[in-house]
Parts: C-alpha cells; structure tokens; sequence
C-alpha cells in the first residue's frame, strides 16, 4: 500500500481511468483530490485499486472514492482497500468514516455494509443536483446519495 498525495490535475490523470469508475465526473473527482489523500494499491507495479479519504473535520473523515481495476475486482482486493482504509482513519485520529453512494449502487450497498457500514441519511437529489449526465445502474436512475458510516 503507498500513500501519494495527489494535488495537480497532472498527477491525477495517472489515476483517473481507476477514479472514473468509482464516480463518473472528472470535475468533481478533481475537487475532491484537492481537499484529500489519495492512496493506491499496486501488484508488480501495476496500479490495482485506489481510495480517497478526506477530513471532514477533527473526528470524522469520508471515503470518497474506493475502486478496484475490473480485472481485478471480485477477487478479495476491495475488501483490503476497505479494511486499510477504516484503518487509516482510525491512524489519523478519526472517529467515524463516511461514504456516499448511489442509491442504484445495490452491490455497493452490500459491500460497504459487509464491512460494518450503517446507513446514516439520505442526500435527496445529490446526484441529479450535481451530474450533468443522468446516471443508471441496475436500471434504477441515481438520483439520491445513500450515506453509509463506520464507528472507529
Ligand atoms: C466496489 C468495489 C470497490 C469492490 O471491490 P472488489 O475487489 O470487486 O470486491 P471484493 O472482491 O473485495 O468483495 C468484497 C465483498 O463485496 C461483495 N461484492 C463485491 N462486488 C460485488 C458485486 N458486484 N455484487 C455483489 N457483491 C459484491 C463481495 O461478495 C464481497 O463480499 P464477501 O466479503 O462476503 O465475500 C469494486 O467492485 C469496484 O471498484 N467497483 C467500481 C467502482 C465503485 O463502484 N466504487 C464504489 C463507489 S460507491
């Protein structure tokens, strides 16, 4: 695991095909890059997986982006991306994680709650407020921000 603080749009370009699948807007991708830490997992070098995690304030931090390579997904390495994520949160004295996600994003829902997650509230309307392009998973249209937090 290697910790990189990502800032210049440069920087972040190496990461963005993995970035983008976690959340489809560059631009806010970028933002949130700017106010956090982003960390990534290699094999052999090669990139596998990233996550971004951004203080909130003193005691609570969000996850804001988790992905793995879809050559590699289903294969245990979201889970330790997970794991050392919450770890790293507690290292930097918080007390509770957060993380967003769609409410289409139905196998998100099972990963995150597999890991402890309890559903906290409901940002109606996050994600048509924020995203030009209408976005569809499961042939559901995501619309609200399901916001799931772990006690550290
Ligand atoms: C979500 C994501 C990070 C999970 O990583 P992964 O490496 O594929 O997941 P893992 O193999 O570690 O699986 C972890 C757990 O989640 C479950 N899970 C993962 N993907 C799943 C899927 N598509 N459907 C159902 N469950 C799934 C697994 O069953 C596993 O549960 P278990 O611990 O009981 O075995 C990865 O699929 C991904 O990068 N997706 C695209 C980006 C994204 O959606 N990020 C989250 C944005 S909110």
């Amino acid at each position: 695991m290697i910790d990189l603080d990502i800032k210049t749009e440069e920087d972040a370009a190496r990461f963005m095909d993995l970035l983008l699948l976690a959340d489809p807007s560059p631009a806010m991708v970028l933002d949130y890059l700017a106010e956090g830490t982003l960390y990534s997992a290699r094999w052999d070098d090669v990139v596998v997986g990233v996550f971004v995690l951004v203080p909130l304030d003193d005691a609570k931090w969000e996850l804001k982006n988790i992905a793995v390579a879809e050559e590699w997904q289903g294969k245990g390495v979201g889970r330790a991306l997970l794991s050392a994520a919450i770890e790293e949160a507690r290292k930097v004295g918080g007390k509770r994680l957060d993380v967003g996600t769609g409410n289409s994003s139905l196998d998100q829902l099972a990963f995150y709650q597999k890991a402890g997650f309890r559903m906290q509230r409901i940002a109606t309307n996050y994600f048509t407020l924020n995203y030009k392009e209408p976005i569809f998973e499961n042939g559901i249209q995501c619309r609200d921000m399901v916001v799931l937090s772990l006690e550290l």
